[in-house]
């Protein structure tokens, strides 16, 4: 299926990128990947996503690779730490993990991975590490090209856009600092935030969804499964209290409650989880 030529190409990309070898080349063989899911145990199809810059549908938007300045539009780091987590080696990516927002006809979400380090306890060996260093270098990367030529990298400018949370949206507080001394010198040093992202939760667009290209990195197209995603998109989900008075209130007082209920809201009330997934 893939040429020489392409898998050395694939292969060149890794290495100057200087990602962790094994893995993202690994990873890098894969033009699509593929989740089934199962609504309260029941199997209820699959989703398959052909994976950008793999010489897939992905491609075909205007968001040509040799119209970009970059290939780092691309997401080569992104592309590969989501078709590693899709593997799910050594139980390390998406199966077992949920869908747990659906925004009717806008957006579904997963819940992300909830470990990205493999048993025998070295360093991340995922692309990109536990940080979102890489991703936020390319989300830098997809956001510049887009300004400076509408869309020559990828966006949220149509339904099956498949994406990576890697930032928080705009208007979220920065992080708390505090001071360390570190060699004898004090500097200061971000708290890291309770459910701040980390680039492994992911979402596929019902529809065009341009506020996410400020917080998520493209790294696919959905090909397969659309009847699948309007049929989750239909499922019953807790709603957006945000305009309620109770939340209004606890927001303006700092009660924490009120963060911890936004995260319920548009959770399906089923069990929507990822019972298998993997690289094609
Ligand atoms: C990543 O973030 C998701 C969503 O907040 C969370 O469920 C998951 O546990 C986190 N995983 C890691 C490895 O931090
Ligand atoms: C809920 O709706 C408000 C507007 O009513 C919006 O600003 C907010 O982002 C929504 N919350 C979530 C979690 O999407």
């Amino acid at each position: 299926m893939f040429s020489s030529t392409a898998t050395a190409l694939a292969l060149s990309l890794a290495l100057s990128l200087g990602a962790p070898c094994s893995s993202a080349l690994a990873a890098a063989q894969a033009s699509s990947v593929f989740f089934d899911v199962a609504i309260d145990g029941e199997p209820a199809g699959r989703l398959l996503v052909d994976l950008l810059g793999r010489g897939s549908a992905a491609d075909s938007s205007d968001a040509s690779p040799s119209s970009s300045s970059s290939s780092s539009v691309l997401a080569p780091v992104g592309v590969a730490r989501f078709a590693e987590l899709a593997e799910d080696r050594d139980g390390v990516g998406y199966v077992r993990s949920k869908i747990d927002g659906i925004e009717k006809d806008r957006v579904i979400r997963s819940s992300g991975v909830a470990s990205l380090a493999y048993s025998d306890g070295s360093p991340s060996r995922i692309p990109g590490g536990d940080t979102v260093e890489d991703l936020d270098r390319e989300l830098d990367a997809q956001q510049r090209a887009n300004s400076q030529n509408p869309g020559s990298a990828p966006r949220h400018d149509r339904a099956g856009a498949v994406s990576l949370v890697v930032r928080e949206p705009p208007g979220t507080p920065p992080p708390k600092t505090r001071l360390v001394a570190i060699n004898g010198k004090f500097v200061t040093v971000e708290e890291p935030r309770k459910g701040a992202p980390n680039g492994t939760a992911f979402v596929v667009t019902m529809a065009p969804a341009p506020e996410l290209d400020a917080t998520n990195l493209v790294v696919g197209t959905l090909r397969e499964g659309q009847e699948l995603v309007a049929r989750l998109s239909e499922l019953p989900v807790s709603s957006n209290r945000t305009e309620s008075a109770f939340f209004k209130i606890a927001k303006a007082t700092g009660d924490r409650r009120a963060d911890a209920a936004a995260k319920f809201f548009y959770r399906p009330f089923q069990k929507v989880v990822i019972v298998n997934s993997g690289k094609v």
